[in-house]
């Protein structure tokens, strides 16, 4: 059977404005797919990027979904699937095509892969909040990263739904967050968040204050989603042979090479991780267990009421002024 949905669509890319609510078809859920009633809707930088056309995929146009996170509850589920049962709290984030499968609407199919339990104490808003800036921070800074209890961790944009996420991961391994914002009205905000060191990287210079705060010795990991021309620069804060995880390009200019050898660089996308049920399993065990035990609480910034705030909300993403994620609730 086929009813009707409302969805975030775009018919070209640019600024927020060209994000509109439209009727669409909603089919039900094929085999391996569950149909979801969405309740909250989580912002990723990602997303702005895939709108304005400057992300690493391109929208399929002359009609584009968006988004990849969302928290709600199963509404039905196809053939064959095991995993889920109509009812069930859930949250969305793994394996989506933005274009095709984009979850900015009040009600979405999806594959079962997409789809990750819910704890049934976790609220919509928090759970909009959670899978997908925990799974970055831990498959980031721990599978990817080898973070160590007693290591230095500097994470830049640290005020990002990433990054108040790394902040969280970074304490829970038992290491030193030092996190890096470029506004001094943040700093309060990192330090209640969990970071042991806050750097505005406008009134310092970053690797001295590293050094300081290190010792003279530097950071073992650096987790950074700024890249570009500065990247030589940021090195200078890492210890002899250490880490640099890069897992984004706000910077959006050609990245530098730095020289400070031996440096490992890595590259981490979420997607490579989540790409295999083991991987979803690590990254879900993970966030549950930090969720039960308090080591990490989802940091909401904003919450927006009904789908028709998605334009404002992604105004506020591009102002930066906020510290954790942007939310925008779903009405029924
Ligand atoms: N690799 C992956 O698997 C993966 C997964 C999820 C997200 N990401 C990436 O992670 C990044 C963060 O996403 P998010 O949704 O967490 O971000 P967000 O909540 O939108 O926050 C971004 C923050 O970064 C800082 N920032 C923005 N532009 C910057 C620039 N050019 N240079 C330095 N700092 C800048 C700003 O804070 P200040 O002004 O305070 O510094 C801003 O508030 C994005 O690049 C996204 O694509 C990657």
């Amino acid at each position: 059977m086929t009813t009707e949905a409302r969805a975030v669509l775009f018919h070209r890319t640019g600024d927020p404005d060209v994000l509109t609510i439209e009727r669409v078809r909603l089919d039900d859920p094929g085999p391996g797919e569950v149909r979801i009633r969405v309740d909250a809707l989580g912002l990723n930088r990602a997303e702005a990027l895939f709108r304005a056309g400057r992300y690493y995929y391109q929208p399929t146009l002359p009609a584009s979904r968006l988004g990849y996170e969302a928290a709600g509850v199963v509404e039905s589920v196809g053939a064959g699937v095991t995993e889920f049962a109509p009812g069930d709290p859930v949250l969305t984030g793994p394996q989506i095509e933005m274009s095709a499968q984009g979850v900015y609407g009040d009600r979405i199919v999806l594959p079962v892969e997409s789809v990750i339990p819910r704890p049934a104490s976790v609220d919509a808003v928090t759970g909009a909040a959670t899978w997908l800036t925990y799974a970055t921070a831990y498959g980031g800074l721990v599978e990817t990263g080898g973070l160590r209890p007693g290591e230095h961790v500097v994470i830049t944009a640290a005020s990002s739904g990433v990054g108040t996420a790394a902040i969280q991961v970074a304490a829970r391994t038992g290491a030193v967050p030092i996190a890096v914002t470029r506004s001094g009205d943040k700093r309060r905000r990192l330090r209640d968040v969990g970071a042991a060191h806050v750097i505005v990287a406008s009134e310092v210079d970053v690797p001295e204050e590293v050094r300081r705060l290190t010792g003279g010795r530097g950071a073992e990991l650096i987790f950074d989603p700024v890249a570009g021309p500065e990247l030589p620069a940021l090195a200078e804060a890492a210890s002899v042979a250490g880490t640099i995880v890069l897992y984004g390009w706000l910077g959006g200019q050609p990245m530098l090479m730095p020289l400070n050898w031996p440096l490992t660089i890595h590259g981490y996308a979420n997607g490579h991780l989540s790409a295999t049920v083991s991987g979803r399993r690590r990254i879900n065990r993970y966030i549950e267990a930090g969720l039960r035990d308090g080591g990490l609480r989802p940091v909401v910034g904003k919450v927006f009421t009904g789908l028709e705030r998605i334009v404002d909300a992604h105004r506020l993403m591009e102002s930066n002024t906020h510290v954790g994620k942007i939310v925008v609730t779903v009405e029924h």
